[in-house]
């Protein structure tokens, strides 16, 4: 099944909140509600809403009344400004949109029908291909993991994180069908726990060996030997190859450093932002303190507590070993080599 599917003129997405005790899909038929899906994290993850949000305009495009082009243009960038809104870090946000609203601004689909229906076949195509760029990311990555090595993981990168199959739990994914005995190490993920409540989950629907450790516990096992890499994903990662991913990840990095692990980040081009020369520039939203003072609705914390909750952080490049993407494994220097795959497709 799909994280994020198109049934109908229903976006179809499965509820990521309510994981690992229930699998619920819920349906879709308002695009200002998906947007809302967004960022309540009802679909999380940087390829998935990315997805979610073409299959959100294009849902916007069925939507509209309008009976002539301009009308319905005039919507669409009213419903992508919208959707773009949701969450602000990871750029595959903004670069689905991209796609699509190219797509809508060739002139010869003068009749709004064709127009929606070309952007309905964009979202679908951006869906498929989101897989077959997984796989391929897959095939790059399952070549670091030897028999016998312990991968430590940080958040949820797998099918749900995607249209489906994944980015580091791709790797992990591939490397296990093609029958290579490793274990996982997989950091819960605090404050929202994606690594317990979803990773944990699929990889123990995979058959994939792993345990799950407290975040705090992951310099303990980096120290101590034993670890052979560390994967995470990205959200956004600027030109120079810094990389802001889910909280935690910088300082897993650094330790990984400290203790002569190599660190990957796994991650489709789509994540890279050329517009952007270094990582300082992106930004980092800001989530409801109850994600921190409660733990399942239960309050952890004194009532009246200030928070500080950044969903994200960055990874200054010098931390990272190399960048799993679909045209290959990239490797410093970052500035040259990330820009060379996007405009070539070969790796530097
Ligand atoms: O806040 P989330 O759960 O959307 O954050 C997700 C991550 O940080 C992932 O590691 C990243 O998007 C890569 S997922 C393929």
């Amino acid at each position: 099944m799909r994280t994020v599917y198109w049934d109908n003129g229903v976006v179809k997405l499965i509820d990521q909140r309510v994981l690992p005790h229930e699998l619920v899909l819920l349906g879709f038929d308002d695009y200002r509600a998906v947007a809302q899906a967004i960022a309540d994290m009802v679909v999380r993850g940087a390829p998935a809403i990315g997805a979610t949000a073409a299959y959100g305009l294009a849902l916007a495009a069925r939507q509209s009344a309008a009976t002539d082009r301009a009308g319905l243009l005039c919507d669409l960038d009213a419903a992508a400004a919208t959707l773009l809104a949701a969450r602000p870090t990871a750029v595959n946000l903004r670069w689905a949109l991209e796609r699509l609203q190219a797509v809508a601004a060739d002139e010869r689909l003068d009749d709004p029908d064709d127009l929606r229906a070309a952007l309905l076949a964009a979202a679908e195509r951006l869906a498929d291909e989101d897989v077959a760029v997984n796989r391929r990311m897959g095939a790059y990555g399952a070549e670091l993991i030897g028999d016998g090595m312990t991968v430590l993981h940080h958040c949820n990168t797998g099918a749900l994180a995607t249209v489906d199959y994944g980015t580091a739990l791709g790797v992990i994914r591939t490397a296990h069908e093609q029958g290579k005995r490793f274990t996982v190490l997989v950091d819960e993920t605090r404050p929202r726990l994606q690594g317990a409540r979803l990773t944990a989950w699929e990889l123990q629907q995979l058959g994939v060996d792993f345990y799950l450790i407290a975040d705090n516990a992951a310099g303990h096992f980096l120290r101590r030997g034993g670890v052979g890499l560390v994967l995470v994903g990205a959200d956004r990662i600027a030109a120079n190859g810094d990389v802001a991913n889910k909280i935690g990840t910088y300082k897993l990095a650094v330790v990984a450093r400290e203790n002569g692990v190599p660190v990957y980040s796994v991650a489709p081009t789509s994540t890279v932002d050329l517009r952007l020369a270094h990582g300082d520039d992106i930004p980092i939203e800001e989530r409801d303190a109850r994600e921190v003072t409660e733990i399942g609705g239960v309050p952890i914390a004194p009532a009246g507590t200030r928070v500080k909750n950044p969903a994200f952080d960055v990874t200054p490049q010098r931390y990272v070993t190399g960048i799993i993407t679909e045209c290959g494994i990239v490797y410093p220097p970052f500035e040259v080599n990330l820009r060379r795959i996007i405009s070539e497709g070969v790796s530097g």
